[in-house]
């Protein structure tokens, strides 16, 4: 259980959760930490579930069924990953549609997140609309099926986009190398784009993940020319401007936490509206992109997708996972 923004009250706690009837019940093998977890735990982002004071952390998961409802398309021993988002129960015309990863009202739930509990539990349950099934040799690797998502969607964004603008996207300018960037850089090599990462570091495994993809890696974004399209994965202002002014399309999928004014160059607005460019903002994903994205894992070479899992912490020392070392990817959370 954590109380956002007091890392010091941290605590694992015995608790059986009845499931809910109708419930796909799932025995957990990992949750993933991402920054947002950290911004929860540490900076108090996020928001208690009504009438509670600590909240169950994480929203990346993968894990096992143990018992599912007849007829729910699940059954015992299925390898699977929660869904995060909830549609808000009023609903807005996006969660209407199933589409809540555009909620128009701001009142739907996260697990992990927002009023819900999240996927830090040994036993955990969903109903089934929002069990994900893994192709069973991913094992402990679908924990990365939820990064995988949002980068899907970040994706479907673009094919949408260059479809609009009779665009067949060639090649690909990835900024930011931690777990959304490289899995975005895989989904481009799959679609057969010349792909481009860019991140500050020179050791650590990132830039061997970008090569062992047959990306190119660089550290300073001017070694990029023009590309078809980019994902921005840093939100640091400086590399966002930089990276629309070389993009047809952009994908803003990255936040930067950091307020106040920066320094605009106005000739990059110019250049969106001369060469009918498109910016792009992306949060949380569909079922469809959940999907496309488990499919990119099962496709996906397994010693590649390992390097990406670069820490394992016990769930009795879950808060180690907060802090970061220099060779991390993805820190995971074991919960067997
Ligand atoms: C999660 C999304 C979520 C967003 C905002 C991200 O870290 O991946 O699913 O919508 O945080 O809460």
């Amino acid at each position: 259980m954590v109380v956002p923004g007091k890392p010091d009250l941290a605590t694992v706690v015995d608790h059986e959760v009845e499931a809910p009837p109708g419930d796909v019940q799932v025995q957990a093998l990992l949750a993933g930490m991402c920054g947002t977890d950290v911004e929860i735990i540490r900076d108090g982002f996020g928001w208690l579930p009504p009438g509670r004071d600590s909240l169950v952390p994480f929203h990346e998961s993968v894990g096992r069924v143990v018992a599912a409802p007849d007829g729910s398309g699940f059954a015992p021993g299925d390898l699977v990953a929660g869904v995060v988002r909830r549609p808000d129960p009023e609903p807005c015309p996006a969660c209407a549609a199933d589409a809540w990863d555009f909620c128009r009202n701001g009142k739907y739930q996260e697990r992990g997140i927002k009023e819900l509990d999240g996927y830090g539990m040994r036993r955990w349950s969903v109903p089934p609309k929002f069990a994900v099934r893994l192709d069973p040799s991913l094992g402990d690797l679908g924990v990365l099926t939820e990064p995988a998502s949002i980068v899907a969607k970040a994706w479907t964004q673009v094919e949408r986009r260059s479809e609009s603008a009779h665009v067949k996207p060639r090649s690909a300018l990835i900024t930011g190398a931690g777990p959304i960037g490289l899995l975005a850089a895989l989904l481009g090599v799959q679609r057969g784009l010349e792909v481009h990462v860019v991140d500050r570091v020179d050791k650590g495994p990132k830039p061997d993940l970008v090569r062992a993809l047959g990306a190119h890696y660089h550290r300073d974004l001017d070694e990029v020319g023009e590309v078809d399209v980019a994902i921005e994965c840093t939100g640091a202002a400086n590399v966002l401007w930089e990276t629309v002014r070389r993009a047809s399309t952009t994908v803003l999928a990255g936040l930067s936490g950091e307020h106040g004014p920066v320094p605009l160059d106005p000739s990059v607005f110019d250049g969106i509206v001369l060469h009918n460019k498109a910016v792009v903002g992306t949060v949380n994903a569909g079922l469809a992109d959940y999907r496309t994205g488990a499919d990119a894992l099962a496709a996906a070479d397994r010693t590649w997708l390992a390097g990406l899992v670069t820490r394992k912490v016990p769930l009795d020392r879950f808060t180690e996972a907060l802090d970061k070392h220099d060779d991390d990817v993805k820190v995971v959370i074991d919960l067997t």
